[in-house]
């Protein structure tokens, strides 16, 4: 088995060199802790990239299992060979699909889901997402501010257009939905925490 912080610290510079976009420091630093202190046991990830955040999840000892869904064929097969040095094999499952289609046919829950994939489906995974969280699990959506295109920081591109829009429908889903509580959180290009609410946690948010 490889130095899992070591094999950590060579992903994330083979991502910077290659364009392979993965989650920054301070998120993945904060998502560890939260998974840590909540003592998450099923975890799972839409948009593996290379395995960068999926062996930093499995490398924590609470942590049981994680899933993992990846679209791009290359992506996925070096996530795969990732995984492979990491020696976290037994701990993780990495699925070369559209999460459309995974979300769709997956009767599994988890504790923790991190949602990184494509940022304009983000709307439409939710009601999947919502019925996978287990009670007292967490939804957690990464890029929420987009580069600061959907703060109104700076302005939207052509092509960026249909993404911000999804990603300001899911915020507001997020934010005005009464089964859920939702904080979005200033960390890296910004983080939504969402949880559902219990019948009892429901009727005090109402008064
Ligand atoms: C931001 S990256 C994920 C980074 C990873 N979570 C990490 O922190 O190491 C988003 C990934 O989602 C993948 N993706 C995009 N559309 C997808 C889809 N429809 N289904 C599954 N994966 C998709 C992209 O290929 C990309 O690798």
């Amino acid at each position: 088995m490889k130095d899992v912080q070591k094999l950590l610290k060579e992903i994330r510079e083979y991502g910077e060199k290659n364009d392979v976009p993965i989650s920054k420091e301070d998120t993945l630093n904060f998502l560890l802790t939260t998974i840590k202190e909540n003592k998450y046991k099923q975890v799972l990830e839409i948009g593996t990239a290379i395995g960068y955040a999926t062996i930093a999840f499995a490398f924590l000892d609470c942590v049981k299992q994680v899933e993992s869904v990846e679209k791009d064929e290359n992506r996925f097969n070096l996530a795969r060979e990732n995984i492979e040095k990491s020696g976290l094999k037994s701990k993780i499952t990495i699925y070369n699909m559209d999460a459309k289609i995974f979300l769709q046919n997956n009767e599994k829950t988890y504790d923790f889901i991190y949602l990184d994939g494509p940022k304009g489906q983000y709307i439409n995974y939710l009601p999947y997402l919502l019925k996978m969280l287990n009670k007292n699990g967490i939804l957690v959506a990464d890029n929420l501010f987009f580069h600061g295109m959907v703060t109104g920081e700076i302005p939207v591109t052509k092509g960026c257009k249909s993404m911000i829009k999804g990603l300001k429908n899911y915020i507001q889903e997020i934010t005005t939905n009464p089964n859920l509580e939702t904080k979005i959180l200033n960390i890296g290009d910004g983080l939504g925490i969402t949880k559902l609410l219990s019948q009892k946690e429901k009727i005090k948010k109402k008064k």
